[in-house]
């Protein structure tokens, strides 16, 4: 059983979301997501405009996606990957070189991103909608 990881906020899940975990968990046979806490995000200067359980929810409901865990540091992805045996830590290539350093635990792999699409670009398009 090879085990997949992929972090993030995942708010208003989109298409670009869905291909990013959909690639990552054809990297492996199991797919862990680290979801942003909504008190990491605050930390971030981030607001999701979904709750975490509703994010949780939404990502458990998926076909690619087989657990998902609260991201509540940046520091406990090395804990994480030893504690869940992870053999390939992904993300977008947003973030390109920024995991390198956990390439002595696992491999480490960016995807590239989808273009055109965001949760801060849905939350701008929707808060400029005439209701
Ligand atoms: N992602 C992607 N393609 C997109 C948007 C996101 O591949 N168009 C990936 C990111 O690279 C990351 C994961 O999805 O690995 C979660 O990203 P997240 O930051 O939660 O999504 P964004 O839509 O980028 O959110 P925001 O606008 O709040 O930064």
């Amino acid at each position: 059983m090879r085990r997949v990881i992929t972090y993030g906020t995942f708010d208003t899940l989109h298409f670009g979301h869905i291909r990013l975990l959909q690639r990552a968990r054809a990297l492996g046979d199991y797919l862990i997501v680290g979801l942003s806490s909504d008190e990491f995000n605050k930390k971030k200067d981030k607001k999701a405009f979904h709750s975490w359980s509703e994010r949780k929810y939404l990502l458990e409901a998926l076909r690619a996606v087989d657990l998902v865990i609260p991201e509540e540091s940046w520091e406990q992805k090395r804990k994480d990957v030893k504690l869940y045996h992870v053999n390939t830590f992904t993300m977008g290539d947003d973030w390109e070189n920024k995991f390198d350093f956990l390439s002595d635990l696992c491999d480490v792999v960016y995807l590239p991103r989808t273009r055109d699409i965001s949760s801060t670009t849905i939350r701008t398009a929707i808060g400029s909608l005439e209701c």
